[in-house]
């Protein structure tokens, strides 16, 4: 047991290179008015946030090779995708939030406009940064079948066809089935993609690529469980956004359908999934089954 890598230790390591990397592959400040757009895009991905979405790309790529820089790239257009995601994600004309991150939301400090475009922004410099360096690393097939499966991820029938049945079902679909269907769209797509792409670009076998996409998605449905439960359950300081959004907004989620104790097993029938899946991989798979139980943990 002494010697089995430990979950904590790993992200203690991994954090500051998965910061410093964000920041390096950010476009330069251009020295006029686009001045504002780039520091918008800045204050948004380098505040404080768990990174969850990097840190499960990097230890998905670790199954099968030790440089993780190969794969930083990766890790971190994922993440500036996602900022883009929770940017939109908090616009008036979405969920209307103040607070993201620990502090005031893009639009709050920079206004709507510059808002709308640091999220355009990062979106398709996400996309970029993998077109430029991916090849570097990857096979140029691996390299055009990941850009594809990404963005397959964050469209219709992925992230934004998710938060489009997030926004406009709430009043009228009130069952287990589409509030599944919202979540594994809006957030389980984006967390599939971070565990089988790593698989993908490194040209694992078939079968540890489905597994891996199988992982995901009850990953990504136990994230925005506890997610929901968050919302009910934590405070505004810890969760850094604020609580109580979802019951304000009358929002369908796990704990406005199932309350929170039936939310709670839900989360854990998810886990145990996940966990299930884990022991079908042919790999060393201890550090992401510790991730499992670290989200079903989680208290931000
Ligand atoms: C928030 O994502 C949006 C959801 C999909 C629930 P995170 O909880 O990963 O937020 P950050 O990235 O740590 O701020
Ligand atoms: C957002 O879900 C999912 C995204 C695609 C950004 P939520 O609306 O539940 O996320 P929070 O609670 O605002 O972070
Ligand atoms: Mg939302
Ligand atoms: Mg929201
Ligand atoms: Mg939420």
């Amino acid at each position: 047991m002494s010697n089995r890598p430990n979950l904590d230790r790993y992200i203690v390591n991994t954090l500051p290179k998965i910061e410093a990397s964000l920041v390096s592959f950010l476009p330069q400040k251009p020295n006029d008015i686009r001045s504002s757009l780039h520091d918008a895009m800045h204050y948004s991905v380098t505040a404080k946030a768990k990174r969850i979405r990097p840190l499960l790309t990097l230890l998905s790529h670790q199954l099968f090779n030790d440089n993780p820089q190969k794969i930083m790239p990766l890790a971190c257009a994922i993440e500036l995708i996602h900022t883009y995601s929770l940017i939109h994600d908090d616009l008036p004309a979405m969920d209307n939030d103040d607070y993201r991150r620990g502090q005031l939301t893009c639009h709050k400090k920079y206004g709507e406009a510059i808002a709308i475009l640091a999220g355009d922004t990062l979106n398709t410099f996400g996309f970029e940064l993998l077109a430029e360096e991916l090849p570097k690393h990857f096979h140029p097939k691996a390299c055009l079948k990941v850009i594809t499966k990404l963005g397959h991820a964050l469209g219709i029938n992925g992230m934004s066809g998710g938060q489009t049945l997030d926004l406009f079902g709430t009043k009228t679909q009130q069952d287990l089935n589409y509030l599944e269907s919202t979540h594994l769209k809006k957030t389980g797509a984006m967390i599939q993609a971070c565990l089988y792409l790593p698989a993908l670009l490194e040209e694992k076998e078939e079968e540890v690529q489905i597994h891996l996409y199988q992982f995901g998605t009850h990953l990504g449905l136990l994230f925005q469980i506890t997610d929901d439960i968050l919302d009910v359950v934590g405070t505004s300081k810890d969760l850094g956004k604020t609580s109580g959004k979802d019951h304000q907004q009358e929002k369908l989620t796990y704990v406005s359908l199932s309350g929170i104790e039936g939310a709670r097993k839900l989360a854990d029938n998810e886990a145990q999934k996940a966990q299930e899946i884990l022991t079908q991989i042919n790999y060393p798979t201890h550090l992401l089954s510790d991730m499992v139980t670290r989200i079903e943990m989680r208290t931000h």
